[in-house]
Order: C-alpha cells, then sequence, then structure tokens
C-alpha cells in the first residue's frame, strides 16, 4: 500500500488513556467489503485508491456540494482524540485518532430546519471491494455499507470526521482517507471511506440493522445492560500490549465511559426498546 504521510495537528492534551498498539490497530480490523476475518483488511485493502477523494454532502442542507477530501486533510487544524473504541462483537481498543469534528463540516453545508438525521455511505467500487462482489466474502451485507446519526448526535463535540491514526493519515483497513469515529456507540457506527453524506428528515437504514434488526439497532450505544442476543455486553476484551494474549477483561462502561457528555441526549428513551 502507499505509505502513510505525516499529519499536522493539534495534539491531545488529556492524554490518561493508555493506547494500543499501533500495529494492533492496523492488523485487527473489520472492514467486510475487505472480507471477514480479521487479518482480511490488512491483506486485502492495500491497492484502495484513496486519492483522489470526494466527499458528497446533500439533503437537508441549504449549500449541497462536494468536499475534496486531501484539501480538507492538508488546508484543515486537526486535532487529535484519544478514543475508546468498542466493537459490538466485545472487543475494544484505544485509538489516538487524529480528525476534525463532524459537526463543524456539516454546518458548512449549512442543514436546514428539516435536517433530523444524518446518512452515511461507503464507497462502492466491486472491482475494488471483493467483498462487494461475492456474498460469501463480504459476509452478506447489502452493499453499499450504510450507517446513520441522529442530528444532535451528529453535531455532539466528541463526533468526529477521522483522516489519520497515531500522528498518520489512515491505512486503507481503517478506512481511509474519511472515516466516522462515534466513541459512545458500537464500533459498527464507525463507518469507513465515506463518499456520501446526506441530511434527511427521517431516520434513515443502516448495514448491521438491515442485516439482523434484531441483534442491532440505530442507536448502537454501548450499554452493558443491554445484551446482544447471542452474548453478554457486560465486560470486554481490551486488546493492549503483549503478544497474541496481550489482552485483558474489562467491564463495559456505559456509553463506553461517555455517559457525562452524551447521557443528557437520551434522557427521555427507553435504551432497552431503543437499542
Ligand atoms: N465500515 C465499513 N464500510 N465496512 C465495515 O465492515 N465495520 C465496522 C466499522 N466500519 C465496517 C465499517 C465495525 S464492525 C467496526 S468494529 C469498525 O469499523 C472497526 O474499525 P477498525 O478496523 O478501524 O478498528
Amino acid at each position: 500500500g502507499a505509505p502513510r504521510k505525516n499529519l499536522k495537528f493539534k495534539k491531545a492534551v488529556d492524554a490518561t488513556l493508555k493506547s494500543t498498539p499501533e500495529n494492533k490497530i492496523l492488523t485487527y480490523n473489520n472492514f467486510y467489503e475487505f472480507g471477514t476475518d480479521k487479518t482480511d483488511p490488512a491483506e486485502n485493502a492495500q491497492d484502495l485508491k484513496v486519492e483522489p477523494w470526494t466527499l458528497t454532502v446533500e439533503g437537508e442542507v441549504a449549500k449541497p456540494g462536494k468536499l475534496d477530501v486531501w484539501e480538507l486533510i492538508n488546508g484543515t487544524q486537526l486535532e487529535e482524540r484519544i478514543y475508546r473504541m468498542r466493537c459490538v462483537e466485545a472487543w475494544s481498543m484505544v485509538i489516538p485518532w487524529v480528525g476534525i469534528e463532524l459537526g463543524k463540516i456539516l454546518k458548512q453545508f449549512e442543514p436546514t430546519s428539516k435536517a433530523k438525521y444524518v446518512a452515511f455511505q461507503t464507497l462502492h467500487d466491486p472491482e475494488q471491494m471483493p467483498g462487494q462482489k461475492n456474498r460469501f466474502v463480504g459476509g452478506g451485507i447489502d452493499y453499499p455499507y450504510v450507517e446513520g446519526l441522529r442530528m444532535d448526535e451528529a453535531m455532539h463535540p466528541l463526533s468526529l470526521l477521522a483522516v489519520g491514526l497515531y500522528g498518520k493519515t489512515l491505512a486503507p483497513q481503517n478506512g481511509a482517507p474519511i472515516r466516522l469515529v462515534v466513541p459512545w456507540k458500537y464500533g459498527f457506527k464507525g463507518i469507513k471511506s465515506i463518499v456520501r453524506i446526506k441530511l434527511m428528515e427521517r431516520m434513515p437504514s443502516t448495514s448491521w440493522n438491515q442485516l439482523a434488526p434484531d441483534e442491532y439497532g440505530f442507536y448502537a450505544n454501548v450499554n452493558p445492560q443491554v445484551d446482544h442476543p447471542r452474548w453478554s455486553q457486560a465486560s470486554e476484551r481490551f486488546i493492549g500490549e503483549g503478544g497474541l494474549l496481550g489482552f485483558s477483561r474489562q467491564a463495559t462502561l456505559p456509553f463506553n465511559g461517555y455517559g457525562e457528555q452524551v447521557a443528557g441526549l437520551y434522557s427521555s428513551m427507553n435504551l432497552k426498546r431503543w437499542f
């Protein structure tokens, strides 16, 4: 693959979380467009053409348009955000992302009063993505991969469009050149290699919810009290330093530890119903 480029960014001030080693973040992935095994994305995504890359923003906005993502990466004040990442499969990491607040980008397109949700779409290119060509390779997802947030979630200052990690541009397996990071939600909300953002009045459809609605909800807030139908969500396998056995079992925190910042978004909701 193309070498990852160094980024200029504002360093995180609060660096109390110890990050998962970079080589693990780069080799233990979910990106079903490149296969369903954890090592498939690192093996199969290296030829993904990430430059140039255009991100279209449309729908309920006064000023729909297109972003040149490399102009954005080179011409914007980027910042580091060291976040916990909790996959719905009950493993977790800490990842030092570099990116831009999603809300700051959306505001430039002037959302209308009808904008209640934000829909995201990954690149659809079966020639480059073997999982989109073959249902068995791609885990049965109906591509392109799509995700969504409620407008207030998207505008929350923790919601990030990541363009790098460990100080360098993203590797293809992590969703180059631009992917979503919503640290209080399960990792599958963090849609990779985004080409389209659409602001909408209605709740958009999302890939994992389409595939198994009883198992994956639209909200997907990390919640140790709501188990997956097939496994417990009370604890997680944290992937840290060390070899193959370099993980430790730890309790899962409500909203993945970000409850103080985000619980207010859901104060009137029954989170068992809206999982
Ligand atoms: N985005 C796309 N387009 N396709 C995917 O299969 N997998 C999701 C999410 N984004 C996925 C995706 C899941 S299940 C997780 S846990 C995270 O990406 C993993 O991100 P990472 O590999 O960078 O750690």
